[in-house]
């Protein structure tokens, strides 16, 4: 025999189902092939917060209302991101990557799933450090235009940033990390020569094209949301993006062994999770 708890959850996901379908043809936004039980667990979160009794009544809303959209867009990307977030990546790329990127005349870096640019401009320091910066085009992208916004003006709270000079410290930095900012009353604002060769864009991993000719990509925290297939498809988009000898680094939580793009990488670091292509 059915439950009644069975028919309930049964019911939750055709209706998560139908609000997926719903938001990709209104806003072009697809969730479909994110992780189901973390696109379920921010909606009912989103209907619990907000008081709205059925995921049906939240699809009524959204499709009436872009506002609400934004709001749920909001809930779906998580964006939580610091400054020199996991230091031993950094470090890592200090040790075992800087060497071969000094190599090029000129580079391309894409940081894709940047959320409000704390790790763009941790790399555009650590590069400044290592003397590449200014030989090098950064794309910092995330499918969220509100986040965006926020990466464009370099300016954090200044409440994270005792924290954020200890990743710095961890990560191998050879300043004093409040060289590159001006303190103001709460906030914190990086200097400007840091994003001069930053370019932030929307850019939708699920749905959006290839950057050419990239030497590196970096994106931490992003695929873990997605499901094995989509992850496996976004993974083919980045080493369509990158040139051969160029590296990819994934951060701790993923990986690229169980895809279709395997073969043609070597581990620079397993830990860290930091590869090289080695075949077109
Ligand atoms: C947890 S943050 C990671 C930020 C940073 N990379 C870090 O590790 O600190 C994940 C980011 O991925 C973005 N994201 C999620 N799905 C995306 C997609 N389909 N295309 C581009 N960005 C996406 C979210 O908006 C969010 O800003």
């Amino acid at each position: 025999m059915v439950s009644d708890n069975e028919t309930q959850d049964r019911i939750v996901n055709l209706e998560l189902e139908l609000l997926l379908q719903a938001i990709q043809q209104q806003y072009d936004y697809d969730f479909r092939e994110y992780s189901r039980a973390h696109v379920k667990r921010r909606v009912l979160h989103y209907l619990n917060a907000n008081g709205i009794p059925h995921i049906s009544e939240l699809q009524h809303r959204l499709l009436t209302d872009e506002q609400c959209f934004r709001k749920l867009l909001k809930e779906l990307s998580i964006n939580v991101t610091e400054m020199f977030r996991n230091p031993s990546f950094y470090k890592t790329i200090r040790e075992k990557v800087v060497g071969l990127l000094k190599t090029y005349p000129f580079l391309k870096i894409w940081h894709a799933g940047c959320a409000t640019g704390e790790e763009v401009y941790s790399f555009a320091i650590l590069l400044k450090e290592e003397g590449l910066y200014d030989r090098t085009q950064i794309y910092a992208t995330d499918f969220n235009g509100d986040v965006i916004k926020k990466a464009k003006t370099g300016s954090f709270s200044i409440r994270n940033i005792r924290d954020y000079t200890s990743n710095y410290q961890q990560s191998g930095g050879k300043e004093s990390f409040s060289d590159y900012y001006h303190a103001t009353d709460n906030r914190v604002l990086f200097d400007k020569s840091l994003s001069k060769n930053i370019v932030f864009a929307e850019h939708n991993l699920v749905s959006d094209g290839v950057f050419s000719e990239v030497n590196m990509v970096i994106s931490r925290n992003v695929l873990i949301y997605f499901n094995r297939e989509l992850q496996n498809r976004v993974l083919n988009l980045m080493d369509r993006s990158l040139v051969t000898g160029g590296f990819l680094g994934l951060g701790s939580k993923e990986t690229i062994m169980f895809s279709d793009i395997a073969a043609k990488y070597k581990a620079v670091d397993s830990k860290e999770r930091i590869f090289k292509k080695i075949h077109v």
